[in-house]
């Protein structure tokens, strides 16, 4: 089975295209590296001994997209490539429109002109918003409460989705809700490097760790939680890699919707402890106000996940912890 993997030499993406490539699938990725690195592609050979082939496109040019897709017979797509910095797309709503819901309507059009029909997308817990319970299950209401652009566009993305299923009834959707990825590939050699400024929790715990920062900031201990800092999901990036190959496998006419998350909720403090205890180093950090938009607590109702797709996470907090910094250590020199 051949995968075009969009975004795959991004975060997410290259940790799923390691899992497809192990897993005997035929792969090609892609990027237009606004948000990742080419060296990326040789870590997955070195990983896995197949250097998959690598599209430098943008999504946005439709000719272009239109080429990759002329020259190649896939049988699915995984849709990862987006922005994803939600305060960014407050400032710069149109981006966000333009390059996450204008690309992925380029690419379904491409899917439905070169009859490719199966579609596995990356969407997120955000698409919840506010609910009166913290734990999202799938049931829920979407749409009402969203506090970003970027949330918007999840959403918009998955209306599209779920539209095109039902006017042409080949195609096969699946929608992934992620929680909170954490967490690096066990062999150091793959993980988080975003170019330019990190926007969530652990890039900024690893920018403290190497000493490009002095201290994490904790946006705000006076929330209703147990030690006052927000509660969140966190899910190690190889569980949720392997969640991707879980959604192939069971794609059918129509969309189905999943959260992928733990089920279990950590607190901002709880992850510095974690982060300090493998390491062996307290990592420095203050309290400062809280961060706007902030929900004081969510995490997934992962048991549909469990029962159709037979897939739950494996790994926790200390396990993304230990990858983190072997990551960190092996591949962007800390010493600890
Ligand atoms: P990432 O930034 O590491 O990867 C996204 C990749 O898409 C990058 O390599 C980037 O260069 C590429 N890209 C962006 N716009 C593109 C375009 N127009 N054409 C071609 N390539 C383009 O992000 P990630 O953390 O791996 O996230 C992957 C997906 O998962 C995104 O859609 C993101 O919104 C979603 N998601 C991420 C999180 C998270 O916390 N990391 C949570 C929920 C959902
Ligand atoms: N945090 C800090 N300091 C930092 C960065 C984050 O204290 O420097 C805290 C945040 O306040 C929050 C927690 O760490 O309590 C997690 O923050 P992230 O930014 O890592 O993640 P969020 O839960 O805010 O964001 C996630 C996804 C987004 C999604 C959003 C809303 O990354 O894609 O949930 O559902 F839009």
């Amino acid at each position: 089975m051949k995968i075009l993997v969009t975004g795959g030499t991004g975060y997410i993406g290259s940790h799923t295209v390691v899992e497809l490539i192990e897993a005997g699938y035929e792969v090609e990725i892609l990027d237009n590296l606004y948000n990742s690195q080419k060296s990326v592609l040789d870590t997955i050979e070195e990983l896995t001994g197949v250097k998959p082939k690598f599209h430098e496109v943008d999504l946005r040019d439709a000719e272009a997209l239109a080429g990759v897709f002329q020259d190649s017979n896939f049988d699915a797509v995984i849709h990862f490539a987006g922005l994803k910095a939600v305060g960014e797309s407050v400032e710069k709503p149109l981006e966000y429109y333009e390059n996450n819901v204008g690309s992925t309507i380029n690419l379904l059009e491409c899917m439905q002109e070169f009859g490719v029909h199966k579609i596995v997308f990356s969407s997120s817990a955000t698409v919840y918003g506010e609910q009166d319970t913290p734990q999202y299950v799938e049931t829920m209401t979407t749409g009402v409460t969203i506090s970003s652009p970027y949330g918007w566009t999840k959403y918009f993305i998955e209306r599209m989705l779920m539209d095109v299923a039902k006017s042409d009834p080949d195609f096969e959707v699946t929608i992934l809700r992620y929680f909170n990825p954490v967490g690096a590939h066990p062999s150091g050699l793959l993980g988080e490097n975003p170019n330019g400024k990190p926007n969530n929790l652990m890039p900024f715990v690893m920018k403290v760790a190497t000493g490009e920062i002095p201290e994490l900031s904790i946006f705000g201990n006076d929330y209703p939680t147990p030690d006052g800092t927000c509660l969140r999901d966190y899910i190690h990036v190889v569980d949720l890699a392997k969640g991707h190959l879980a959604a192939l496998n069971h794609l059918q006419k129509g969309t189905q919707v999943y959260n992928l998350g733990s089920g279990k909720a950590t607190s901002v403090l709880e992850i510095v402890k974690a982060f300090s205890e493998v390491s062996g180093r307290l990592l420095p950090h203050k309290i400062v106000a809280r961060r706007a938009g902030d929900l004081p607590e969510f995490f997934a109702d992962p048991s549909k996940a469990e029962r159709d797709l037979d897939w739950k996470t494996e790994l926790g907090i200390a396990d993304a912890m230990r990858d983190t910094i072997n990551y960190l250590q092996k591949s962007r020199g800390m010493e600890i």
